[in-house]
């Protein structure tokens, strides 16, 4: 008999518990608490579990695509002019820094030049495709089919290893595609 009161009471102590935080949330949300300026830095903890959630979400839906078993020089050249075009001015590129005001964004675009080796072709193409929520990561699948988005995804994962000349050397040809593209996306912004 002793024992269930405990065992109750433990429970009711921590239901207590998770409805405090509950509040604690509501007030933060409702108040304005929270500083949402992209100056003021992530907690450490807030920082670590926004990336950690990021990745192991890329991570466990990408885990089924079929990426391309190769890239040729073709689809490389290809992703690197879309890349140009619409990454590098967030992203950089080898010895080509990103525009100033993406270096004010918070979360910060990673350098992909190095951050590209930590992910899978299929977790970038993922990422292009779809965007990551509240980042300014853009999702690129409604304005570009699958085999761009593969190309760009085979040109970053180049990006780690290539030199300044080799990626200077890349033009940005096909730009002209994607201000198509985003001229057709235009109806869907308003
Ligand atoms: C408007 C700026 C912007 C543009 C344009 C943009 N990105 Fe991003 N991207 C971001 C931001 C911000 C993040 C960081 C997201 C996060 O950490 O949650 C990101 C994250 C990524 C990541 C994950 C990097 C990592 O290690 O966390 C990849 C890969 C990526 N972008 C690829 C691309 C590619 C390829 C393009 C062009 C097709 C592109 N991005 C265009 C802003 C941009």
């Amino acid at each position: 008999m002793k024992n269930s009161v405990s065992w109750k009471s433990a429970l009711l102590g921590a239901l207590a518990a998770v409805v405090l935080l509950l509040l604690v949330a509501l007030i933060v949300v409702v108040t304005g608490a929270y500083n949402v300026a992209a100056t003021d830095r992530h907690a450490p903890l807030v920082g670590w579990a926004l990336d950690t959630t990021m990745q192991n979400s890329v991570e466990s839906r990408a885990a089924d695509l079929p990426a391309p078993v190769a890239f040729t020089p073709e689809m490389i050249a290809a992703g690197a002019g879309e890349y140009k075009a619409m990454c590098e001015h967030c992203h950089g590129g080898v010895g080509a820094g990103r525009a100033g005001w993406a270096k004010l964004m918070r979360p910060h675009p990673p350098a992909l030049a190095e951050a590209a080796s930590e992910w899978e072709p299929a977790e970038v193409f993922w990422i292009v495709n779809h965007g990551i929520k509240m980042s300014g990561m853009p999702a690129f699948g409604a304005t570009h089919d699958e085999q761009t988005i593969w190309n760009i995804a085979g040109f970053v994962k180049m990006l780690p290893e290539m030199s300044a000349a080799e990626y200077a050397a890349y033009g940005s040809g096909s730009g002209n595609a994607s201000h198509g593209h985003e001229g057709g996306s235009s109806s869907h912004d308003h």
